[in-house]
């Protein structure tokens, strides 16, 4: 707070043009939920109010990243707004070579392909949808090993994203150094509810590594809200600024992979960063085979240029502190309410524990799956179930059971006000008031891959 004179997070950007919502009334949602099979992913995004499924390209950009869509170059190779995104990631990050994807995923896909062979161990501090899923098809085998505490949503740990270096001891001895092609770092991780880690974790991890000759490859989706925190809570980072933490993270990491729809605050794109020249020229290679030339990597001129300015106006102290302040603003109102979230309050949205808001409802009847439609049915606001219908089948076909079961309200960055949190911790309070009644679902309908985003459900009588 010292860098600031004012105690509020006011957001430090104005109004210039405003999107008109709907407003549904009971009945319509009723008939959207049915139609939508109880998953809020198969809703209209026209019959929500306030969309909170995800932060992931949904921020709103600014006036000086429109102007810059203005200014795409959109020639097939070679698109000077590639330069500047490149230029950019080597001044913001760090790091050396950049390969440009449509998204997050997509350098998913191809550093997986690069790196991890058949029967690889690739251990993380938590898993992450996309992420493990890209790592299984290439052949390797996902490690949790992020500390206990993050399985805990109570526990108020200040770093819940930290590894826990005697897991990854036990697998190193078990499988030995050579079957882990790298460590999968992400910062704030997202399953666990938006936790941290610190950077005095990250160095001992970086230590760790040099000895054993292992790469730390950096899910960096959400790292300026990661630097946020360490600069809150760490000692010794109380006056660093956060292109300071950023670029500290980044160079204690060999490679990253990002999703710019979230910190970056742009509506799509993403890309791979690696100082490995070798990986890089592969990763060049396979780029134009599965997203498009290497200068563009599936993205218009104008969204790489969206993009470069987005990763600056990402690191800003005064833009990240109104972020996180909304969502830890909404997060307090909940507990007044006596909700169930995890703590403490992550930065990109707040997690319900279902567990504990429905805890009649067992596990295999979907309990986050259910709110997360009660909470659409009280009020037009739309979550996301983070729970056992998001964790999947494992490759021998048993179903996942994680700790956590979570509902998620993701707050989309430079777009909500103030008022738009009250309204949607009340509705939150409003089903918490009923819970008792809400019965559970049945899935009707599970795809082979991801299954969250288009399984279907029916409630149970
Ligand atoms: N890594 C993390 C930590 C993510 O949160 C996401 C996306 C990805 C990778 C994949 O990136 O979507 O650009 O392909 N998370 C979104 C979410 C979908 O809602 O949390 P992508």
């Amino acid at each position: 707070m010292k860098h600031n004179i004012y105690k509020s997070w006011a957001e430090p950007y104005k109004m210039k043009m405003v999107e008109l919502l709907k407003m549904t009334n009971p009945v319509q949602r009723k008939k959207a939920m049915q139609e939508a099979g109880y998953n809020t992913f198969l809703l209209k995004s026209e019959d929500v109010y306030i969309d909170l499924l995800t932060d992931s390209g949904t921020s709103a950009m600014s006036d000086r990243q429109w102007a810059g869509m203005m200014m795409g170059d959109e020639a097939y190779a070679g698109s000077r707004n590639f330069y500047h995104l490149e230029e950019t990631v080597k001044d913001i990050y760090g790091y050396k070579y950049l390969i440009p994807t449509h998204q997050g995923r997509g350098a998913e896909n191809i550093l997986s392909k690069i790196l991890v062979k058949k029967g690889d161990i690739i251990p993380g501090n938590m898993y992450f949808t996309t992420t493990r899923l890209h790592q299984e098809l290439a052949g390797g085998k996902f490690e949790d090993i992020i500390i206990d505490e993050a399985h805990d949503p109570d526990n108020e740990h200040p770093f819940k994203g930290n590894v826990d270096l005697n897991k990854l001891e036990r697998l190193v001895k078990k499988y030995g150094a050579k079957k882990i092609p790298y460590i999968s770092i992400a910062t704030s991780v997202n399953m666990a509810g938006g936790q941290p880690i610190s950077m005095k974790n990250l160095k001992e991890l970086r230590s760790y590594t040099n000895k054993h000759g292992i790469r730390i490859i950096h899910d960096m989706t959400r790292v300026a809200e990661n630097a946020y925190f360490i600069r809150q809570r760490e000692k010794g980072y109380e006056r660093c600024s956060i292109k300071e933490i950023v670029k500290e993270i980044c160079k204690l990491t060999d490679g990253a992979t990002m999703s710019a729809k979230k910190d970056a605050l742009v509506n799509i794109g993403g890309f791979l960063a690696v100082n490995d020249r070798e990986v890089f020229e592969e990763a060049r290679n396979l780029v134009v085979v599965y997203e498009g030339l290497h200068t563009y990597g599936g993205l218009a001129g104008r969204d790489m240029e969206a993009m470069a300015i987005g990763i600056h106006e990402s690191v800003s102290n005064d833009h990240i502190r109104a972020r996180v302040g909304q969502v830890i603003y909404l997060g307090e109102k909940m507990m007044e309410f006596g909700i169930p979230i995890v703590k403490p309050i992550g930065g990109h949205g707040i997690f319900v524990d279902a567990k504990k808001f429905l805890p009649h409802i067992p596990q295999e009847e979907f309990p986050a799956q259910t709110l997360a439609a009660e909470i659409y049915l009280d009020s037009g606001v739309r979550t996301m179930e983070r729970g056992v219908v998001s964790a999947g089948r494992k490759a021998t076909g048993e179903n996942y059971y994680p700790k956590l079961e979570l509902v998620r309200f993701t707050i989309p960055r430079r777009v909500y006000t103030q008022a738009h949190m009250d309204v949607i911790a009340e509705s939150a309070a409003r089903v918490y008031e009923r819970h008792e009644q809400i019965k559970g679902l049945k899935m009707i309908y599970e795809p082979k891959y991801l299954r969250f985003f288009q399984a279907r459900f029916e409630r149970l009588k």
